[in-house]
C-alpha cells in the first residue's frame, strides 16, 4: 500500500492567506486539487511567508491561516489523502531559498509582473521579500519534487521561474530537482472582477461587489452576481468581446458542469434578465456545502491545528531530502 502511494506522481500547490478566499481561488486552484488529489501524492500549503511580503496585522494572518486550511478542507481536500500544513511549519523553505537566491538573477525577479503590479499597489513598502517571492515559491514547488503544479493563469510565470531554477541547479550539479509542469485549467483559471471583467477577481478588491467571497451568504452572492457588469447587447455568447458575460458562463460552467454550448443553447433568445438570476442561484448553491462546512470547521480550532502539525509533519521528512541533497551538491558540510 505504501509502497503504490509513493509512487504516485507528486502534486505541490498553495494559497496566501492574505484575505478570505474568493470564487477565483475555489475556480483557479483548490477545485482541481481535488479532482487531482486522488491520482497524485499531494502537498497543499498555506503559503504565510508569502503573506507577510505585505504588511499583515498578526491577529488577522494567525485567524486567515486557519481560515485557509478550513476552506480547502471544506472544499473537499482529504486530509487523509494529501498533506496539508503551514509554509512557516517547514523551515526547509525558507532553507532552500537563500540558496536558490544565488542562482536566480536580479533582472529575473525584476521582470515578474506580479512584483511589479504589487509594487504599485504597496508603494509603500517595497521590501526585499516582495522581490525575492518568486524564489520562495520556486523552494515551495522543488523542495517536494513535485511533477505538477495546479495554479491559476497569474502564477505561470513564476512556474517559469521554477522550471529554470530547476533546470540551471540540475544542469550545474547533477540531477537534484524534478522540473515542474504547470496545471492551468481550460475554464475557471482566470475569474474576471464582477465590476470590471477586464480585471482578475481578487481578495483584496476595493470594491466588495467585485469579488465574491466563500464565507458570502447565499444572498449577497445572489445579489453580487445581479450587479455584475455585462456587455452591450443582450445576447448570453462565449466571446473575447463580452468579457463580462463570458466570465458569468465560467462561473455557470463551472457551478453546473454543464458545457459552455449547452448554456449558449440553453439561454437562445433570452436575455440577460434571465441568465443572470440563473447564474446566480447555481453559484450559491455551488457555494452553499463549502461555507457550511468552514463554518462547522472553523468551531474547532484545536483539530484544525492538529491537522496542520500532522501535514507539517510529514512535509518535512520530504523537504529535508532534498535540502539535504542539495547542501551537499553545493558543498555545505554535512554531519
Ligand atoms: P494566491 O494566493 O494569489 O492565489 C492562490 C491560487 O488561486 C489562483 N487564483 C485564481 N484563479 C483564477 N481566477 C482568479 N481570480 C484567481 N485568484 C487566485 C491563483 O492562480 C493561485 O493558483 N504565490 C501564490 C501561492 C503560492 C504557491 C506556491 C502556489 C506560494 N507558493 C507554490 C503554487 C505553488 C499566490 O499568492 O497565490
Amino acid at each position: 500500500m505504501e509502497n503504490s502511494e509513493q509512487k504516485k506522481p507528486i502534486i505541490l500547490s498553495g494559497i496566501t492567506p492574505s484575505g478570505m478566499l474568493t470564487l477565483g481561488h475555489l475556480c483557479g486552484a483548490i477545485s482541481n486539487w481535488v479532482k487531482l488529489q486522488n491520482s497524485y501524492d499531494c502537498y497543499f500549503m498555506i503559503a504565510d511567508m508569502h503573506a507577510i511580503t505585505v504588511r499583515q496585522q498578526p491577529a488577522e494572518l494567525r485567524k486567515r491561516t486557519l481560515e485557509t486550511a478550513a476552506i480547502y478542507i471544506a472544499s473537499g481536500i482529504d486530509i487523509n489523502m494529501s498533506k496539508l500544513f503551514i509554509q512557516s511549519h517547514v523551515p526547509e523553505h525558507a532553507q532552500l531559498t537563500w540558496v536558490l537566491n544565488t542562482y536566480t538573477g536580479f533582472g529575473e525577479c525584476s521582470r515578474m509582473t506580479q512584483f511589479k503590479d504589487k509594487s504599485q499597489v504597496h508603494a509603500e513598502n517595497i521590501n526585499v521579500g516582495l522581490f525575492d517571492y518568486p524564489v520562495l515559491m520556486a523552494a515551495d514547488i522543488l523542495l517536494y519534487q513535485a511533477d505538477l503544479v495546479p495554479v491559476g493563469e497569474d502564477q505561470k510565470q513564476h512556474l517559469e521561474l521554477t522550471r529554470n531554477l530547476a533546470q540551471r541547479f540540475n544542469h550545474l550539479y547533477s540531477d537534484t530537482f524534478k522540473v515542474p509542469e504547470p496545471y492551468i485549467a481550460k475554464v475557471g483559471a482566470r475569474v474576471m472582477s464582477l465590476q470590471e471583467p477586464t480585471k482578475k477577481m481578487s481578495k483584496s478588491d476595493a470594491n466588495q461587489n467585485s469579488t465574491i467571497f466563500l464565507s458570502d451568504s447565499d444572498d449577497v452572492i445572489k445579489n453580487k452576481i445581479k450587479r455584475a457588469v455585462t456587455d452591450s447587447g443582450s445576447e448570453v455568447k462565449f466571446s473575447d468581446d463580452k468579457p463580462g458575460v463570458s466570465n458569468l458562463m465560467e462561473l455557470y460552467h463551472i457551478a453546473t458542469n454543464k458545457s459552455i454550448s449547452d448554456i449558449e443553447l440553453e439561454f437562445e433568445g433570452k436575455g440577460y434578465a434571465e441568465f443572470k438570476p440563473a447564474v446566480a442561484d447555481a453559484v450559491a448553491e455551488y457555494v452553499k456545502p463549502i461555507r457550511t462546512e468552514f463554518e462547522k470547521l472553523m468551531k474547532d480550532k484545536e483539530h484544525l491545528t492538529k491537522i496542520l502539525q500532522q501535514g507539517a509533519d510529514s512535509a518535512r521528512g520530504a523537504a529535508f531530502k532534498t535540502l539535504r541533497k542539495v547542501y551537499k551538491k553545493i558543498g555545505f558540510v554535512q554531519f
